[in-house]
């Protein structure tokens, strides 16, 4: 393995991918059409690593520019980060989800196959599990019964993966399953840059302490967790692109589908990140407790031993550093990329 194309790579986790990526020695080719990134990002990558790589503006949707862009590089493996993200939007619009995620990625694996590169390492999600049975949370656990367009389409994309692999059993297929990537690169210089109001809650609560918004609402306080708030399992999103490449590295051992979670194996509770973020940041994040969101669960944590046992990967980065993170990319960024 030597040259990846990353697809979706000028957004939060694909620009910390690219920096993991450029630093193991890997050459990369980017492909985003920016509809919610900014080419900024890449810019910052090229600063942060020294190294530069080819940047393509265009759709995974766009069949000839995909053709192109193999013809035009070597590529040895995927990483399939591009695609559209925000739950609400996804009920609102389930089309342009479906064509977006799904009919993108349908129209990338079959430039893959007609260009001979069957290595692909793919953006899933916890959401899978649907609302698990129990916590942590293990890859042979049941998926489906997911609750929204967003969730269905990585469902379907897992599934679509392994129907290929089934036909063609050349292929080497990774479906890493993120639980809730928070933080930023060290430097400051690249983090998560949402546009308008944050989904999330972790860009929610860094706005908070920056003063761009007046206090964070607490999605209900009556959930069976120990302060009754939702409870996750946040990772360090340098971690979390650290486990891509150590994914590349093991499908070049051979061929078949593998799953791994992509989590640290602990949870923290809505109110415990606010407490862990006024902490790192010096700064007050008033909240007030507020209804529960549609859709959401009461917890959900990883068992990240799978990982662990298989690609000799951990996370290793802590709330505190999540949080500190988090906070310099914020505060030395208060617009994101926007000047
Ligand atoms: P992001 O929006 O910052 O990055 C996605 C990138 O894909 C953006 O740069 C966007 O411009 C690009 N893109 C979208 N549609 C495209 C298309 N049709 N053609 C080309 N480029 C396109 O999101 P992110 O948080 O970096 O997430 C990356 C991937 O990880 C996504 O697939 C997302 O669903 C998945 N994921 C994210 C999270 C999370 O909490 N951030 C959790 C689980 C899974
Ligand atoms: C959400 C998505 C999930 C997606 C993930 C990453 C839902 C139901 N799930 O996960 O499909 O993969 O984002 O994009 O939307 N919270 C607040 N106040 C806020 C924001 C969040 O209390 O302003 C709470 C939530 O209720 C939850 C926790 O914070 O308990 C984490 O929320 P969030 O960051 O949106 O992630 P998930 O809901 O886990």
């Amino acid at each position: 393995m030597k040259t990846i194309l990353i697809t979706g790579g000028a957004g939060y986790i694909g620009s910390h991918a690219c920096v993991e990526f450029l630093n193991a020695g890997y050459d990369i080719v980017v492909l985003d059409n920016l509809c919610n990134s900014s080419p900024k990002s890449l810019e910052r990558v090229r600063e942060l690593t020294g190294l530069d790589f080819p940047f393509i503006q265009d759709d995974i949707r766009d069949r000839a520019a995909l053709d192109a862009l193999f013809r035009d590089h070597d590529i040895d493996a995927v990483i399939h980060f591009a695609g559209l993200k925000a739950v609400g939007e996804s009920v609102e619009k389930p089309l342009l989800y479906y064509d977006n995620n799904i009919a993108g990625s349908v129209t990338l694996f079959e430039a893959m196959q007609a260009a001979g590169v069957r290595t692909i390492v793919f953006s899933s999600s916890a959401t899978v599990y649907g609302d698990p049975a129990s916590v942590p949370i293990r890859e042979d656990f049941p998926v489906g019964g997911t609750t929204n367009p967003y969730g269905t389409s990585k469902l379907f994309i897992e599934k679509i993966l392994q129907d290929v692999a089934i036909a063609d059993p050349a292929w080497s297929i990774a479906l890493l399953r993120y639980f809730n990537p928070v933080g930023a690169h060290k430097s400051g210089r690249i983090g998560e840059d949402p546009r308008g109001i944050p989904n999330n809650l972790m860009p929610y609560i860094s706005q908070v302490a920056v003063g761009r918004r007046e206090y964070l609402s607490v999605f209900g306080n009556d959930y069976p967790t120990p302060d009754g708030t939702g409870v996750r399992d946040y990772i360090h999103v340098v971690d979390l692109a650290q486990g891509h490449v150590k994914a590349v590295e093991k499908l070049a051992e051979g061929p078949g589908v593998r799953v791994w979670n992509l989590g640290t194996g602990r949870g923290y509770s809505v109110v415990e990140m606010a407490k862990a973020f006024e902490q790192a940041s010096g700064r007050p994040v008033p909240y007030r407790f507020a209804p529960r969101r549609a859709g959401d669960i009461a917890q959900c944590w990883a068992d990240p031993a799978k990982a662990e046992r298989e690609l000799g990967w951990k996370a290793r980065r802590g709330l505190e550093e999540m949080c500190e993170d988090t906070w310099r990319w914020q505060s030395l960024n208060p617009n994101g990329y926007e000047p």
